[in-house]
């Protein structure tokens, strides 16, 4: 399994949260984007996002967390990010924001808020990279990881394995040394305030991959 890092939550200011994630062996650096409209919070100007990350060593995963997430694509490409994922509630051009995302060479990610049917990313399946499945409602870290979603990994999974399929399963909310006995079959685990708010990055990232 793979660890991708969520800075949103720390004790340290972003810059040095950025640091320290790139002193440990997480596999990414979960980048969240909120625009004040999909989620309550807004936490983006996209030239502070662009100057944050300009120096980045660790692949990007970004999750946009916005309505219209066609309209950042363009910028956000100037990170060379290795996924962008986006909220299938966000749109409703979601192939096209697929077509435009690729056309970076970047991949795709479709994400689905914890109360989305699952089936509603079926047909869309074939087409991306990556299914980020919520465990909390999106907008926030620090949030209790829902334990049904455990389910709805298994489930993936099997639709999956049925029709053939090579995405990966990502989870993010609520992830800790606990929680992330019930998610053992996901193919990466986005994990944020119990990595950022603690004082020994890796020792937390340890425990998540004991
Ligand atoms: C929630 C964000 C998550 C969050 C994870 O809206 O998308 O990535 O930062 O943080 P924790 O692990 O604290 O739930
Ligand atoms: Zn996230």
């Amino acid at each position: 399994m793979k660890i991708s890092v969520s800075y949103l939550t720390s004790n340290y200011e972003k810059k040095q949260t950025i640091k320290l994630i790139e002193k440990t062996n997480a596999d990414y650096i979960h980048v969240d984007l909120m625009d004040g409209g999909f989620v309550e919070h807004k936490n983006f100007k996209i030239e502070e996002v662009l100057a944050l990350l300009s120096d980045h060593q660790k692949p990007l995963d970004i999750h946009l967390m916005v309505f219209d997430p066609l309209i950042y694509i363009k910028e956000l490409a100037k990170l060379n990010p290795s996924y962008i994922t986006f909220h299938i509630e966000a749109t409703k051009d979601i192939v096209g924001t697929i077509k435009e995302i690729r056309k970076y060479g970047i991949k795709v990610g479709l994400s689905l808020r914890p109360n989305t049917d699952i089936h509603e990313i079926m047909p869309y399946l074939a087409l991306v990279d990556l299914i980020l499945i919520m465990s909390v409602n999106p907008g926030a870290g620090g949030q209790s990881f829902i334990s049904t979603s455990s389910d709805r990994l298994e489930e993936l999974r099997k639709i999956r394995a049925e029709n053939n399929l090579s995405f990966l399963i990502a989870m993010d909310g609520g992830i800790n040394n606990e929680t992330i006995k019930l998610v053992k079959d996901l193919d990466i685990a986005v994990s944020g305030s119990f990595i950022c708010k603690s004082t020994n990055y890796q020792a937390q990232i340890d425990k998540l991959r004991e």
